[in-house]
């Protein structure tokens, strides 16, 4: 078992390790590979980037230093509540950037960044469609528009309180109350 890896994703990570070879040894090839690593596990960890360097015959650095180059790939699974804060032109003129900081002051976290009890992870996303309501959060599937710093807190807190509703719910039904 590798040690960073749940059961899950090491079983990912075998189907990684097929699909991998079916991939040229190009440096061409690099940027599709990450990006079939993180179609499938959401993130790139590190021993898939190790993975991607033996196969392309090139330093892990290299394979690094392309990955952080790009912002559309992370490095931190994400949280079982991924905020994606838009910052699209829409949103950025409408202060997307600073819902973004809110977010990350509230969570103590960077963008990039999971929280970590696994809660909550942050990013920023391009333009998701609805300019109409900028500027747009999503936290989860759930799409939030008009945000406004003041909003950042009592999200977090309804997250917060849905899921401690959910451990009740099912503390009761365990113990067949
Ligand atoms: S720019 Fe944010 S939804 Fe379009």
């Amino acid at each position: 078992m590798i040690a960073d890896l749940s059961a899950d994703e090491e079983k990912i990570l075998n189907d990684v390790k097929i699909r991998l070879a079916k991939y040229g040894k190009e440096r061409g090839q690099l940027i599709p590979i990450l990006q079939m690593i993180q179609d499938k596990l959401a993130y790139l960890p590190h021993i898939t980037m190790e993975m991607v360097a033996q196969h392309l015959d090139i330093p892990p650095s290299e394979v690094f230093g392309v990955a952080t180059f790009y912002n559309q790939f992370r490095f931190n699974p994400p949280g079982r509540n991924p905020v994606k804060v838009c910052l699209g032109t829409a949103c950025h003129v409408r202060g997307g950037d600073i819902i973004l900081e809110n977010f990350e002051r509230k969570l103590e976290i960077k963008e990039g960044e999971t929280t970590s009890d696994k809660e909550f992870s942050i990013e920023r996303v391009a333009c998701v469609g609805c300019c109409a309501l900028a500027p747009v959060t999503l936290i989860g599937e759930t799409v939030h528009g008009n945000m406004a710093p003041s909003k950042v807190e009592g999200l977090v807190m309804r997250v917060q309180i849905e899921k401690e509703m959910k451990e009740r719910e099912k503390q009761k039904n365990e113990s067949g109350q």
